[in-house]
Parts: C-alpha cells; structure tokens; sequence
C-alpha cells in the first residue's frame, strides 16, 4: 500500500473510532458490525495493536448465551438508523453494568482467522487465550444453530447474515418466500443516506423485515429460524469463510495449548471439506448459492465462489473451473473482483452486491489466491483494489 493510501486509511479508522470499537461509516451503518470489526482490527494492529485487541474484544462482548455472536452490536439508540433495537428486541447481552441489545443473526464468522491473524502479528498470547473460548462457542453455534436438517453445510436464514446483503444469489430464496402480512408500515433510513439506485429494493427490504419478524415472533430460537424460518440457503462465502475459521481455530487451539478441543474443531474441518461439493453448481461450473427448500442452485458467479482457495477445499477440477471464471472476468472487467458476474443479466455496475468490489472480499479472495500459489490472479485482484 503507498503511504498516501495507508495514511487515508489511518484516517478513516481513526474518524470510526467509537471509543473501543468502530463503526463502518457515520450515519448509514452507526453501529459495530461483527465482519467489519474482525477486518478493521488488522488495520489498527498495523499501528496500534492494543486498539486491534479491544475491537474483538468488544465485539464478543455482544455473545449470546447460545453462542452465537450478532452482525450489530446496539450500544444505543441511533434513529439514523433502520431497522434499530426496537425491531429486533432480542435478548440484552454485554457486561452487567452496561448491557445492550444486538441483532438476532450472525454474519461471515471472520472472527477466528482476525484473532489468529492478531496472536501472530502482536505475539500476544494471553489476550488469544481470554478469546479462545468465545471463539469455539462462536463456531459451536454455527456448527449446531445453521446446520439445516438433511444438508451436509451450514446455511443462512437471511442475506443479512451472508454480509452480501442485495446479492442476485438471494433470487430464488427471496422468491419463494411470502411476504409476512401483518409486517406493518416502516420506513427505510438506508435511503436517506444513500442513493436509492445503489440500495436493495423495497419488495427486498419488506422480505428481510419479514425474516426479522419471523424470529421475533419465535422468540430468537436459532433452530427453528434455520429449519422453519421464511428463507433458507446455503452460501458459498459463509461456508469457504467458516471452513477458513475452523482450520484457524485449530491452529490456534494448538499455539494456546487447547488441544481438549483439537478433536472436535478438526471434525468440523473434515466435515466441511466433504460438504463442499453440496455447493458445486456443476452446470456452471461454480460454486454457488443454493436454495435448500427446492435445491435450486443460483446461476451467476460472485465473489463469494472464487473463496474455495482461501478455505484451501474443492476438488482439483473445480479449482481450475473457478480459475476460469475469474480469468473471463478479468478479460471483461475493468477491475477485479466484482461482486457479480458483469456478463450475468442482474449485473448492475452500482447497485451494492450486484457488481460493485468490495474490499474485504478483494481481501479474501487475494489472500486465498497467494497462498494456493496463484500469483498472478492473486495480484490483480490486490492491485486492482488500489488502483479504484
Ligand atoms: C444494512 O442495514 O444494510 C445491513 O447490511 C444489515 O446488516
């Protein structure tokens, strides 16, 4: 990175600074969000490694009792924001001198790789070792709470939760599902700070608030959101970022000296790397998103397909085909990697996931690239991410 852009970048992590943890961005996302902190934490650690520890440590501060560890952390009420606390109403969690409320479900669990990631880079291990069983209950809820009835991979109850929020991988799930009738009037605040254009849709919007309602209405009981709930897919990014995490947390679980839970994360890793083929999209020739109510896989290739390299699994032919699909996009794209195939028909170069890059899956995707010796794709998708 040059040092115009890291000092830019400096400067915005200092602007999000709340005071322990970071928000995305004022106004529009004024709240810690559970992917972004893991990600902005590797920024701090590369000038401030005590501020990259108390970001993760903030953010399991939000940890349900079940496990599971929210995509928002509302440490207040900011009516900038929709849909708040009050939409939610999950149970309050935190320190009991300053408890909150949070969201009711995850987002890509990132956590595992930032903190092994963090250990490595500052040498802290007795800060790893306050975390690490917050991590493995953290992968225990995803392992149990998303692992639908009769399908080998964790899935997702709403595309909140993917972090890939108005995806067209999404199409068929949010197609099959109703919109919940008594849903009620709201108004969307996304739109106010946004260009309209860029965002989801409002019959979009009405299907997450239903999804929402749904687990309000049960209580927040995580199995039955997974197995009853309005919407259920698999995910190729919460697979490849989860599968990621478990070989991380092993790894981690070995340099803490927990190896009474070695046995159980590397079940977690065989069962993973097996279950990888149940998001092949032979078809295309991808990993893609699937509808587990019908079995209806999604037909584009996005970002989130070209992460078998950094979860290190599918099959020596599938590797090659992914390859593939991102040397096509790259003869077509002006920057790599877009969040949608541009040659696909919902491509649309503005519109949030349904083109635009995003840097943490530039991220991902360069890193996974690197380490399978994939130089040169490796690169471009870095470089590309620079030079936007
Ligand atoms: C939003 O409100 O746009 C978020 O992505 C939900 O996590």
């Amino acid at each position: 990175m040059s040092v115009d852009l890291d000092q830019q970048a400096i400067g915005i992590l200092k602007q999000n600074d709340r005071g322990g943890f970071t928000i995305p961005t004022a106004r529009q996302y004024p709240y810690q969000w559970n992917w972004d902190s893991a990600f902005v934490a590797l920024g701090f650690a590369t000038f401030d490694p005590d501020r990259a520890w108390r970001e993760v440590e903030l953010l399991v501060e939000g940890q349900w009792d079940n496990g599971m560890i929210p995509n928002i952390l509302f440490r207040n009420d900011d009516p900038d924001y929709f849909p708040g606390p009050s939409v939610w109403r999950t149970p309050m969690v935190g320190p009991p001198d300053a408890k909150f409320s949070t969201s009711g479900i995850s987002q890509p669990p990132v956590l595992a790789t930032g903190v092994a990631d963090l250990v490595r880079s500052t040498r802290d291990t007795a800060r790893g070792k306050a975390m690490f069983d917050a991590l493995i209950r953290y992968h225990r809820w995803f392992h149990r709470d998303r692992k639908p009835d009769g399908f080998p991979a964790i899935a997702t109850v709403h595309p909140w939760e993917t972090g890939r929020d108005n995806c067209p991988d999404w199409e068929h799930g949010l197609a099959a599902m109703t919109v919940d009738p008594d849903l009620g009037t709201y108004e969307r605040r996304d739109n106010v700070h946004s260009d309209q254009a860029q965002r989801p849709s409002d019959h979009q919007y009405d299907c997450f608030l239903s999804i929402v309602k749904f687990g309000r209405d049960h209580g927040w009981d995580q199995s039955v959101l997974t197995n009853q709930g309005p919407f259920l897919m698999a995910d190729p990014g919460l697979h490849f970022m989860l599968l990621r995490a478990d070989r991380d947390l092993l790894h981690l679980a070995n340099r803490l000296g927990r190896t009474d839970c070695t046995a159980e994360i590397e079940q977690w890793i065989a069962d993973g790397d097996a279950a990888t083929d149940a998001l092949w999209n032979a078809d295309l020739g991808a990993f893609t998103a699937r509808d587990l109510r019908t079995g209806v896989f999604s037909d584009g290739f996005s970002s989130a397909s070209a992460l078998c390299f950094y979860a290190d699994t599918g099959s020596p032919a599938q590797r090659q085909s992914t390859l593939g699909h991102i040397r096509r996009i790259k003869s077509s794209a002006r920057y790599l990697l877009p969040s949608w195939d541009p040659n696909h028909r919902l491509f649309e170069p503005q519109r949030y996931w349904c083109g635009p890059l995003w840097p943490q899956m530039n991220y991902v995707a360069s890193r996974g690239l690197q380490e399978q010796g994939e130089f040169e794709l490796a690169d471009a998708i870095r470089d590309d991410l620079r030079s936007v």
